[in-house]
């Protein structure tokens, strides 16, 4: 198959690529099962590019029950080795407000009882991959580089904080993430990173701040439509940033 110069991994409120053209759609079935969708995969801006939308395209998965292994392992098996992962997010600090875009570089692993492993089954290797850096700090330099060349705003660095979901957090469990060092928070951060990493693909997180996490706005009730509204109005610069990074 032809070389992708970047697999996109959708998130809440990214259902498909603006501006994907020649698209093709691939059902990739891998050793960890069914992902969540078709890949389609097309040219964005003169580059192949791959897409997944990881809530299914019809948002039908919660965070915890994504299959993250069979996403990845499907981009990889049709031949890409890097991927952008956008993620809709919380913000909880003062520079992460609403319509945000980010590029955090660190992360805080909150969830739990996922397969958060390629070592999970008997019999397979048991892995102890590094992780100081979760995101690859090349590729994450070349997403700041294509922010830069395509005009977008961008912020640089964050720490993301993955929760269970698919319920919102409390405003004392924001609090706490605040202390630990939070300055982001979503559902689906955790286990893909540390996925990509065992299987050695190399993958930024390009977060979309959708609304203040609780406890951290003006009180009101955090609702889809606004969470849907703010992911869009951010995205908008999106397809050229994407072409961008695929080409360099
Ligand atoms: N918390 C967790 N995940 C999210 C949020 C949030 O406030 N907004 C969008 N995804």
């Amino acid at each position: 198959m032809e070389p992708i110069a970047l697999a996109v991994i959708g998130g809440t409120g990214v259902y498909k690529l603006a501006q994907l053209d020649d698209v093709s759609s691939h059902s990739v079935e891998t050793r960890y099962g069914t992902p969540s969708g078709p890949i389609r995969v097309g040219t964005l801006l003169g580059q192949r590019v791959a897409f997944l939308a990881r809530h299914g395209e019809g948002h039908s998965l919660p965070p915890h029950k994504i299959n993250y292994r069979a996403n990845l392992a499907a981009l990889q098996q049709i031949g890409a080795t890097r991927v952008l992962a956008l993620n809709t997010v919380g913000g909880i600090t003062e520079h992460f407000g609403p319509r945000v875009l980010a590029c955090p570089d660190q992360l805080i692993d909150y969830t739990w009882g996922r397969i958060s492993t390629l070592s999970e089954e008997p019999g397979s290797d048991v892995l102890h991959v590094d992780f100081g850096h979760p995101y690859t700090p090349i590729l994450r330099s070349k997403v700041l580089a294509a922010a830069k060349v395509t005009g977008v705003r961008l912020q640089d660095g964050g720490c993301y904080g993955a929760t269970q979901g698919p319920r919102l957090e409390t405003n004392a469990e924001i609090a706490r993430m605040r202390r630990d060092g939070c300055d982001l928070v979503g559902m689906t951060g955790m286990p893909e990173a540390g996925l990509a990493r065992e299987l050695g693909l190399d993958y930024a997180c390009l977060a979309i701040v959708a609304n203040w996490a609780a406890g951290c706005g003006d009180g009101d009730e955090i609702t889809m439509a606004e969470v849907l509204a703010n992911v869009d109005a951010a995205s908008a610069g999106l397809p050229e940033l994407i072409g961008e990074l695929a080409r360099g």
